[in-house]
């Protein structure tokens, strides 16, 4: 049986980053579910389909073929067989994946692929739904989350870092309007599972999160 880690939590709570590191360690596979939510995105973006047209969305869906490939041991998304994980961290792509991530036909297409892949192998898998619905079984659920503040400071630095200039009052905005829409959401709001231990990184270095993971980890196996 393969073994299995659960992360959820907010946006920019620190999941990928910290779900990596965990999977690196550990050698297990890391899986970004967001990655396949903004891969559905960019397809129905391409088909000229806007938030709001949720007819089209469900029939848009029906004709993208979302699968997943490792290259030295990172995730690749192919649409329809074209690597376009180049293309999933745009504004544009996260703001259409938080809304068509609310089509029950998306996510029921995404969480059996997700199924397949962590039944496979010995994953770390990161979204919103992992420990209350993709994965209930799973050996270590943890719920990362930090303050709003936080995740947008920490965005902003992200942004700088590349070169864009941003404003701190808008990426929290921003933030706060994408918990509202993944928490109010009718299917599978991001919610913390009842079994999963929450964790706070707002005062907490990326190295304090992952050993506290593998920590949680090491007593499941006892
Ligand atoms: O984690 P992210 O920003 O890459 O996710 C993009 C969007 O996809 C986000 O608004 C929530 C949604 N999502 C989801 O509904 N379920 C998941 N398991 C992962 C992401």
């Amino acid at each position: 049986m393969s073994v299995n880690i659960a992360i959820d939590g907010p946006a920019g709570a620190g999941k990928s980053t910290i779900a990596k590191a965990v999977a690196k360690e550990l050698e297990f596979i890391y899986v970004d579910t967001g990655a396949m939510y903004r891969a559905m995105a960019l397809h129905l973006l391409r088909q000229g389909i806007v938030p709001g047209e949720e007819a089209q969305m469900d029939a848009a869906c029906e004709n993208a073929e979302i699968s997943i490939v490792y290259e030295n041991g990172a995730q690749q998304v192919l649409l329809n067989g074209e690597n376009v994980t180049g293309d999933l961290r745009r504004e544009e792509v996260g703001n259409m994946a938080s809304v068509s991530s609310a089509r029950p036909r998306i996510r029921e297409k995404l969480v059996e692929l997700q199924r397949v892949l962590a039944s496979q192998t010995d994953v770390v898998m990161d979204g919103r739904d992992i420990g209350t619905c993709v994965l209930p079984d799973a050996d270590v659920k943890i719920y990362l989350t930090a303050s709003a503040r936080t995740r947008a400071l920490r965005r902003c630095r992200e942004l700088e870092e590349k070169g864009v200039s941003c404003v701190l009052e808008e990426i929290e905005a921003d933030i706060n309007d994408r918990d509202y829409r993944d928490m109010t959401r009718e299917i599978s709001p991001l919610r913390k599972a009842e079994d999963a231990v929450l964790v706070d990184s707002s005062e907490m270095s990326i190295e304090e999160v992952k050993e506290a993971i593998i920590r949680l980890y090491r007593e499941s196996r006892k």
